[in-house]
């Protein structure tokens, strides 16, 4: 790049972050530390902690306080992280589940490496061990879920809750942590990326003999459709799996996934919920899976020799400035959110079109990469 296109960029970031840190400050004045999902009506209503997105608004106060040093987020943040806890502590422990790690690791981890605490260490490493307790050593992978209904699934986005037990493997020098995560890695390079680099959102395994049964659709349009929030959750959680192990096989996984995420999107930018559903053209977009892609892709780049992770940076910007003109709330005070045009779980019909916490989280912390935070919570 050049170096004036670079100075360009960068000043572009800088302006982005500013409004979008204006966003989050005027909303953390109306909800204070609560736990977010989707928005109804432009308005984001708080959920209970249990749900799996309770991480990502504290997790955007951690952000914004890295770059405001604004004390009134940090206190938010670290008291909706004295929340997350009770759930380790009563009966709502049973309800917990693979996400322990999107809890816990924009929460306490975020905590844990912005300010040293070591009350958020300790949680950090429950919640690891929580996940470690899901392992099924008969097929190596975590299960994702709880109930009768959902017995043996796994999922791609657990790649995106790994991090948490490749950080404890680190941080207690206890490796056991790490092998579990490289064992569910491994496996999902066999059973969830497919040769073309596209993913499946859910494999069933028999729960006792550990044997793979059948992929199934998921939140995507069919079991051989590719979600585009699922591979945007692959692409950034096996970047993660290269940098904390250094083993090239993630980063090839990572490569493949990415190429292909990049070559799927449409000519406006923004990824449809689901790259191979048959109306691709006027599907419901979905902002999120675009979010996550674009922090995933510069994290690849920062790993990268320069010149290998320069085309993945450029598409990184590139997917945020698609994001930025065509989702971004900036002149819209009646919307909480930063981003718009994002879809939960259409086959399901449940929040189609609205703004998902976790796209504001990652669009934010994609942001600041560009702004120089090179390490983030993962
Ligand atoms: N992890 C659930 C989702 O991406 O909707």
């Amino acid at each position: 790049m050049t170096t004036d296109r670079a100075a360009a960029t960068l000043d572009w970031a800088a302006v982005v972050q500013e409004r979008a840190a204006q966003k989050v400050t005027a909303l953390a004045n109306r909800v204070g530390g609560a736990f977010l999902h989707a928005t109804v009506d432009g308005r984001y209503t708080p959920v209970e902690g249990e749900w799996w997105t309770s991480g990502f608004w504290p997790g955007m106060l951690w952000l914004v306080y890295q770059r405001t040093r604004d004390e009134r987020l940090a206190a938010l943040a670290r008291q909706a992280e004295d929340e997350l806890e009770q759930l380790l502590l009563d009966d709502r422990f049973y309800e917990l589940h693979h996400d322990v790690g999107f809890q816990f690791i924009p929460t306490s981890l975020a905590n844990y490496k912005i300010t040293g605490n070591t009350n958020a260490r300790r949680r950090s490493v429950l919640a690891a061990s929580l996940l470690m307790g899901r392992f099924n050593v008969a097929g190596n992978f975590f299960e994702a879920w709880n109930g009768e209904r959902r017995r043996g699934m796994s999922i791609i986005d657990t790649m995106m809750n790994l991090p948490l037990l490749f950080w404890t493997a680190e941080e207690t020098h206890q490796p056991r942590f790490r092998h579990m995560a490289e064992a569910h890695a491994q496996m999902a390079q066999q059973q969830f990326v497919r040769p073309d680099g596209t993913t499946n959102h859910i494999v069933r395994f028999n729960q006792e003999t550990g044997e793979p049964i059948e992929p199934l659709g998921g939140q995507g349009y069919a079991p051989d459709s590719t979600w585009s929030r699922g591979q945007s959750w692959a692409l950034y959680g096996f970047t993660l799996a290269y940098r904390y192990t250094g083993k090239t096989t993630y980063l090839n996984t990572a490569r493949l996934v990415a190429d292909n995420f990049v070559a799927a999107l449409p000519k406006e930018g923004v990824p449809p919920w689901d790259f191979r559903v048959p109306d691709v053209e006027t599907a419901p977009r979905d902002s999120s899976a675009g979010a996550v892609a674009a922090s995933g892709l510069l994290e690849l780049a920062f790993l990268l020799p320069e010149n290998e992770g320069e085309p993945y940076r450029q598409s990184g910007i590139k997917l945020l400035d698609a994001l930025n003109e065509h989702c971004a709330t900036w002149d819209q005070p009646e919307q909480d959110a930063l981003l718009l045009h994002a879809t939960g779980k259409l086959p399901e019909n449940q929040n189609i079109d609205v703004s998902l916490i976790y796209g504001d989280y990652y669009f934010l912390e994609a942001l600041g990469k560009l702004n120089g935070i090179t390490q983030t919570c993962w």
